[in-house]
């Protein structure tokens, strides 16, 4: 992590010694000295527009103040700066989604006749623009089965702009050894891009990895209360000052989701404690239910996958795969009989949800492309809230007694 420029905006938070762990950030990351009129909570700069310090200002003219709310707004400054923090980046933007943020990546990053080399097993909306983009601009994609993903020398073989990754994986929560594939991008000349939704910093920093951005959905974990949408792009100075000049693309976030999202970063690495827990308990306690064929969860896929579950995660996660030995057939019995949990997209929030990948996040897919990502009709995905553990075993396991296949 670089040191601020002397008119960054990064100067305009107040400082916290060096000694201060993640969940202390997380609470006290984004205090503003200067606005917040001693406020403990910081106000809702509902506001499009900044009034100038003086009649033609240099400095509006250089962006060392605020002046236009798609560029800088306080409510959304604060919770960016708290990501900066936890991810260790040199730089971080807010968007309106996830997808907001993805896209001004790719704008920013790839021009046409660009090759992106991005894993086979991301968010179905990443995957559906970098091929709409590899179709209409000229963009070259390759997309890496799982197999291939375990050798990414071999995959880098030439050129390549942009490398894409998520780990864990999205449904099947298998792991990408991100250091070995960072090393391996940055020998192409690639830049390499990292969704860390899922893990979220608290559970690992690619940045500290060799990657030079990370991108999220808080819609998921860091709002965590299923009550906003969000995306953040948080990375190393030089891609940051390319994403930043797309300010033009206009997708920033609203003062009043930024004041959400700083509202519930400041319980994220409580929430992942919780989420980290469920989500191994629930792991364990449903692996040996007769109706249950196989639980994917980091590191369960083998020696290999715990050895890079352990060099990159401090913690595994609240999202838990399972496919069912009754297959698409069990389906309708087993979650018509969850009481707790509730059948719904998205995840990373405080109560439990339940979808089926097939049919939701990933319904655009083929069979065939099904079958090889390993996504069986039968394969439900939970994202555990906040609950209590217990509960949620309970919960889960009377619904799997229910669909036993006769
Ligand atoms: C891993 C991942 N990345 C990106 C997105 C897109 O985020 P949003 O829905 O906030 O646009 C999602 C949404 O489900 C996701 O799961």
């Amino acid at each position: 992590m670089s040191e601020p420029e002397p008119d960054s905006p990064r100067r305009r938070f107040e400082p916290l010694p060096a000694w201060v762990s993640p969940a202390t950030r997380l609470v006290h990351g984004g205090r503003l000295p200067d606005l917040n009129a001693g406020a403990i909570s910081p106000p809702i700069y509902q506001t499009s527009t900044f009034r100038y310090p003086s009649a033609f200002s240099e400095a509006a003219a250089h962006g060392t103040v605020r002046f236009y709310s798609r560029i800088s707004n306080p409510s959304t400054d604060g919770p960016a700066e708290v990501l900066r923090q936890l991810e260790g980046g040199d730089a971080a933007r807010l968007f309106a989604s996830g997808m907001g943020a993805i896209s001004a990546v790719l704008l920013s990053l790839l021009r046409s006749g660009d090759r992106v080399v991005a894993l086979q097993d991301l968010y179905g909306g990443t995957t559906d623009l970098l091929r709409d983009l590899a179709a209409r601009f000229g963009i070259r994609l390759l997309e890496v089965p799982a197999a291939e993903a375990r050798s990414p020398e071999a995959v880098l073989d030439g050129p390549t702009r942009v490398v894409w990754l998520e780990s864990p994986t999205n449904p099947t929560l298998s792991l990408v050894d991100l250091r070995r594939w960072t090393e391996a991008a940055h020998r192409v000349g690639a830049l390499v891009v990292v969704d860390n939704t899922f893990a979220t910093p608290i559970n690992q920093r690619p940045l500290g990895l060799g990657a030079d951005l990370v991108v999220h959905s808080a819609t998921k974990y860091l709002g965590g209360h299923s009550d906003l949408l969000a995306g953040a792009v948080i990375g190393r100075e030089a891609p940051m000052r390319e994403v930043d000049a797309r300010s033009a693309l206009g997708a920033p976030l609203d003062p009043f989701a930024g004041f959400l999202l700083g509202r519930s970063l400041k319980t994220l690495a409580v929430r992942m404690e919780r989420h980290n827990s469920s989500g191994a308990a629930v792991a364990s306690a449903l692996a040996g239910h007769p109706a249950v064929r196989a639980v994917h969860y980091p590191g369960r896929g083998g020696p290999d996958e715990e050895a890079v579950a352990r060099a990159q995660m401090d913690g595994r996660g609240g999202m838990v795969a399972l496919s069912l030995r009754g297959g698409a057939s069990a389906l309708p019995t087993f979650l018509a009989h969850l009481r707790i949990v509730q059948v719904a997209a998205s995840l990373g929030g405080v109560e439990s949800l339940i979808s089926v990948p097939a049919e939701s996040s990933h319904r655009h897919l083929s069979g065939t492309e099904l079958a090889a990502r390993g996504i069986d009709p039968g394969l439900v995905r939970l994202s555990l809230g906040i609950e209590e553990p217990t509960d949620l075993v309970r919960d889960l396991r009377e619904a799997l007694d229910a669909a036993l296949p006769p």
